[in-house]
């Protein structure tokens, strides 16, 4: 089977690293080279290990089984775009993001015939360097369909049979329903964590409850308007356990804030904005945390 991941970010790597003794997995970088490339992988142990990928050409472009594209969600719909050209038409292309509303932008700008994924993953992966990638929590890979075209499933198939100890997917025809519950995770945990610039695990703090109700509330209230039913209470408690369980972590959005970098804040709590205005509905505490993320942006030196 042949892979091909675009991104080289933290989770990108990560990947890479899972699933390149199984298959032949090379990565697409903006070069339409064929190199080496190499990179420092840190496994949860704390043990490094020196790697090596080959990038993607066009010529192996041609003969991707899959293309997973691990990007953040507003650089999604260009990179689709550019690529929808050098794959075959029954390429299974399968997006790893954070976030919603990505799929409505690939309509607009695109019109790819080939069969999409969405990927949920909750293993986590961070850079400590350009070249070093720092696997940093185990986790389970949700795929399902995002457009009405299946692909190829003896392909999925495979990917699903080349689970190891390392790394599993799994089968989830109602996806959306998932991207809904993350979706809800992220609102809760991003925008706080970068605005107050803390680790997930300082949301467990009592001052935080009550402002974490609010937010899920809103994302449950515009979930249900759009026909996903999620029960507050079981969605709190998840938020409580991924707090719990990435104590220690720095939130992809906080980490973006730290380092000068795009948010993926239009995608999470400005999604609930935006849907929420879409059906006349105001959602004070996620355009708050909106507005705020994306001040934070606009004033980087
Ligand atoms: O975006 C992130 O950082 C992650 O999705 C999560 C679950 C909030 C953990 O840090």
């Amino acid at each position: 089977m042949n892979i091909v991941i675009v991104g080289s970010g933290a989770m990108g790597l990560l990947f890479y690293q899972q699933l390149n003794t199984q298959a032949d997995v090379r990565i697409k970088t903006r070069s339409n080279d064929n190199i080496y490339k190499s990179f420092t992988y840190t496994d949860l142990h704390g043990c490094n290990t020196s790697m090596q990928y080959q990038t993607a050409d066009e010529a192996f472009m041609k003969t991707a089984d899959i293309v997973l594209i691990c990007v953040k969600s507003y650089d999604v719909a260009n990179v689709v775009s550019s690529i929808k050209d050098s794959i075959a038409e029954n390429t299974i292309i399968i997006l790893m993001h954070n976030g919603m509303g990505v799929i409505e932008e690939l309509n607009l700008t695109t019109s790819p015939k080939n069969p999409i994924y969405t990927l949920l993953t909750t293993q986590a992966a961070r850079k400590l360097a350009k070249n070093h990638v720092k696997h940093t929590g185990i986790g389970i890979n949700q795929i399902g369909p995002v457009n009405n075209h299946i692909g190829d499933r003896e392909i999925l198939d495979l990917l699903v049979e080349l689970s190891t100890n390392d790394i599993g997917f799994e089968f989830c025809n109602s996806i959306t329903l998932l991207q809904w519950k993350k979706l809800a995770i992220n609102c809760a945990v991003n925008a706080l964590t970068a605005i107050n610039n803390i680790n997930n695990g300082e949301l467990s703090a009592a001052a935080y409850s009550k402002i974490i109700e609010s937010i899920t509330s809103e994302v449950i209230i515009v979930a249900e308007l759009e026909g996903i039913s999620l029960d507050i209470t079981e969605t709190l408690n998840t938020i409580k356990t991924v707090i719990k369980n990435t104590s220690m972590n720095s939130s992809s959005m906080r980490e973006d804030v730290k380092n000068k970098r795009r948010t993926e804040v239009s995608y999470i709590n400005g999604y609930i904005h935006n849907l929420g205005l879409r059906h006349g509905l105001l959602t004070p505490e996620n355009t708050k945390l909106f507005e705020q993320v994306s001040n934070l942006e606009a004033n980087y030196g």
